[in-house]
């Protein structure tokens, strides 16, 4: 490996609710392990791995220049998202003009709500479902409807055609929030299945926002389709949203952006989202974009999921052959697992939170399903070094299976 995927990162007291926000905040973070007990952050969606170098060499040649006065984004700023977009996902066609900042994914996700749907609208979702969604619709006032992802004979989440459709008619639904890859579930979802998720919205005139910040993150074997890359009438009818945060741990610097080549519903979602002033570009989160999208981060996420694959296998390989009645489908995309732990915990007269707080008091700090929609659930991030990733096992050995 040419970039380092091995240090263990002291992250106490640097920036991270991964680790500082431990005990923090009930029903949502972990609780801190026991005296004695190291914490190993498998929880909140950031990675423990030193980003890419030319990240921060962007950020200290620009902190350099002591002048930080309004700015506009440079034309290497677009430049690079579409180099990016041509090369990794396959992209042809975009332009700057189609591409526009966001704070957050979710924000823009929000955004495209708002155009989209009057208050009280009911939105498609697919359950499990990224808890960023629940909370956001709600607080806006908006309705869930969860179509369930399902096991298939193979043990691959798919999506029920039929149910969605039947949804899509029963409620009168126009907006669908479409995860891609799938957050907690790790699907990446096909060709085939984007074709005909999107034919459906087509027939109903269902608008789709499709959150693809997980795009980057495939395991090896798998690969992204943006969803309006399936025909034109989804290139059309998509609201894209990405991001390098995800990617190459950036979340604190905040900065995302969107695709969107249907002029009319991108006018609506850039005046939408400008109406806060808040949507504004940070100079050094510009930068930071621009580091990330040089050649040598090209190769860094291609090193990335190879360490990703490799603790997706180890992982799911250990929990298939030393815990009983623990459920997982090995995701295909992202570094989470969902663990169903039904079996386990009917088998063991215990219940869910009986079994979180056995991981957490030994520093494994996983995180409790039932936000994202699992009753007996538990998710767990595996972006850590491999090293960490069998220490989180061998205490999960030891003091909770
Ligand atoms: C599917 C998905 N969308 C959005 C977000 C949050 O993105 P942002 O911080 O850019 O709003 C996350 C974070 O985990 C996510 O998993």
């Amino acid at each position: 490996m040419k970039y380092d995927f091995t240090s263990i990162m002291d992250r106490r007291g640097k920036d991270s609710i991964a680790v500082d926000g431990l005990g923090q905040n009930p029903g949502f973070a972990p609780e801190a392990p026991k005296d004695g007990f190291s914490i190993i952050p498998m929880w909140v969606a950031d990675m423990n791995f030193p980003t890419v170098p030319t990240i921060p060499e962007a950020l200290a040649k620009r902190a350099a220049h002591p002048a930080y006065g309004y700015f506009s984004p440079t034309e290497e700023y677009f430049d690079s998202i579409i180099r990016w977009q041509e090369k990794r996902n396959g992209v042809s066609g975009l332009k700057a003009e189609h591409i526009g900042y966001e704070n957050g994914v979710l924000g823009g996700v929000l955004s495209a709500l708002n155009v989209l749907c009057s208050k009280g609208d009911q939105v498609l979702v697919h359950s499990p479902t990224y808890v960023g969604f629940s909370m956001s619709l709600e607080n806006n006032g908006y309705h869930a409807v969860h179509s369930p992802l399902r096991l298939d004979e193979e043990n691959i989440w798919r999506m029920d055609f039929a149910d969605m459709e039947e949804k899509i008619i029963k409620n009168r639904i126009h907006a669908a929030i479409l995860c891609s890859p799938h957050n907690p579930c790790g699907r990446v979802w096909e060709r085939r299945e984007l074709e005909r998720f999107m034919e459906l919205c087509r027939k109903y005139d269902v608008y789709v926002i499709s959150d693809e910040i997980w795009s980057d993150l495939t395991l090896e074997g798998y690969e992204h389709i943006p969803t309006q890359m399936v025909s034109e009438d989804a290139r059309q009818r998509t609201a894209a949203f990405y991001s390098p945060s995800k990617t190459f741990n950036l979340a604190g610097l905040v900065g995302s952006y969107h695709i969107i080549y249907n002029t009319w519903l991108r006018d609506r979602i850039e005046k939408e989202s400008s109406l806060s002033h808040y949507n504004e570009m940070n100079v050094m989160s510009m930068h930071a974009l621009i580091g990330a999208y040089k050649p040598e981060g090209y190769e860094w996420v291609d090193e990335l999921r190879q360490m990703l694959t490799r603790n997706v296998e180890y992982a799911c390989e250990h929990i298939r052959n030393h815990y009983e009645g623990i459920q997982v489908s090995r995701p295909q995309g992202t570094y989470m697992l969902f663990l169903d732990c039904s079996g386990w915990c009917s088998g063991h007269g215990k219940t869910i939170q009986d079994l979180l707080k056995s991981g957490w008091d030994v520093g494994v700090a996983w995180q409790d399903g039932a936000m994202f929609g699992g009753p007996c659930h538990i998710r767990m991030n595996l972006a850590l070094p491999f090293s960490l990733v069998q220490e989180a096992f061998a205490r999960l050995d030891q003091y909770v299976f």
